[in-house]
């Protein structure tokens, strides 16, 4: 096999955004089915960029399509689980977009259905294919920043709930606010190069205090539709600190919407050796040389073909056995612990919940 031959199900703003551009630019694709229950979105894509494709609005119909070999998951979060098991039941390779899935339950009934069909399961993780990440995750990985022990991360947005009143905002279609949505992203992020340490305990804290706010001003609130009057059962705000069974701690902060002066995100890492600061556009490490004075280490990488690409090229390469995967779904599911986890404590004011021996 030398050409994998895709069917994307969801042709909304993430697919147009980045999987389309993604496989348009790699020879070894063919994209050959598109699917969404809007068939005019799928209609345009076909128009604009696969003219042979095929286009379906029921996903079992493109599953139903023998001639596609993986499937690229980009519907509401509430789906990711359903239509991954079923593709696996029909014998493709999965790509999903984050969140894995909005349970801990279905999270592992994905994984278990990949195993079973012998199939790749891979989501999203695309802030780990950043340039910068990958320099940082090198370094660790040279013992460079010694012990890891204090970790901060956060993505805070000033005004920035994306398709407010629609599937992002209710939390039984989307399974959360930013904490899902935007801690999937930095918390995985700061949580990979830690090095994946095992969980003792988290807390947390959710807020929602900007559900009758219409403003806007960040791009990332264009993902999903609005909807007028809609519902908002979501947090905007999640604040908490994760403990690890090795003693190391990491402090988070997701917001959509936050009264901060303008949109930021950041990964601060405190090593024993060395300290690192990660903003996705470059890493700044700080270490002392033997003289005891500080340097200031600015690695400034940019990613040409952007870090969701990278991550579906990843997925194609493991597919033809040519790459290991950057993610594997065991991380993915305990990542959607850690996230329920937090949730859970948040429920109770914020008391920490343990994590099994
Ligand atoms: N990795 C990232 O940076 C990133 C950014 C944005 C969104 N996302 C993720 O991508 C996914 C989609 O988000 P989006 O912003 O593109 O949302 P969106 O609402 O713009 O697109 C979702 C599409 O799925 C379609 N759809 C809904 N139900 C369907 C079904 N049963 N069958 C087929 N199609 C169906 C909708 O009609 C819509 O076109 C979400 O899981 C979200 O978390 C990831």
């Amino acid at each position: 096999m030398d050409t994998v031959k895709i069917g994307i199900i969801g042709i909304g703003g993430i697919a147009n955004a980045a999987h389309i551009p993604a496989y348009l630019q790699d020879k070894r694709t063919q994209v050959i089915a598109l699917c969404d229950i809007d068939r005019k979105r799928a209609e345009t894509a076909k128009k604009k960029y696969f003219k042979d494709a095929e286009v379906y609005e029921d996903y079992m119909d493109l599953l139903a399509n023998e001639e596609v070999d993986a499937v690229d998951i980009c519907t509401p979060n509430y789906l990711h689980a359903e239509i991954a098991i079923e593709a696996f039941r029909a014998g493709k390779h999965v790509f999903c977009e984050k969140p894995d899935a909005i349970t801990v339950e279905d999270a592992e009934k994905m994984y278990a259905a990949s195993l079973e069909a012998e199939k790749v399961l891979m989501v999203m993780r695309n802030n780990r294919f950043n340039e910068n990440s990958r320099y940082l995750k090198k370094f660790i990985s040279k013992g460079r920043m010694g012990d890891i022990y204090v970790a901060k991360t956060a993505w805070k947005r000033r005004r920035g709930i994306p398709g407010k009143g629609g599937w992002f905002t209710t939390k039984e279609l989307s399974g959360g606010g930013p904490l899902i949505d935007l801690g999937v992203h930095m918390i995985d992020l700061t949580w990979w190069l830690m090095g994946c340490p095992e969980v003792d305990m988290v807390s947390g804290n959710t807020f929602c205090k900007f559900a009758d706010s219409d403003v806007k001003d960040s791009a990332h609130a264009d993902f999903g539709d609005r909807v007028e009057n809609g519902i908002m059962d979501v947090e905007d705000l999640a604040i908490g600190t994760i403990y690890f069974k090795n003693g190391s701690v990491l402090q988070f902060e997701v917001s959509w919407a936050s009264n901060i002066e303008k949109e930021e995100r950041f990964v601060e890492l405190y090593g024993t050796r060395a300290g690192a600061h990660w903003d996705g556009s470059k890493d700044e490490i700080y270490y002392e040389n033997p003289k005891g004075k500080l340097c200031t280490h600015i690695v400034n990488h940019n990613d040409i073909i952007g870090d969701h690409a990278l991550n579906l090229l990843n997925f194609i390469d493991v597919i033809l056995g040519k790459a290991q995967p950057l993610y594997t779904p065991q991380q993915g599911i305990e990542m959607i612990k850690i996230l329920s986890a937090i949730y859970e404590s948040a429920a109770n004011g914020g008391k920490q919940v343990k994590f099994a021996d």
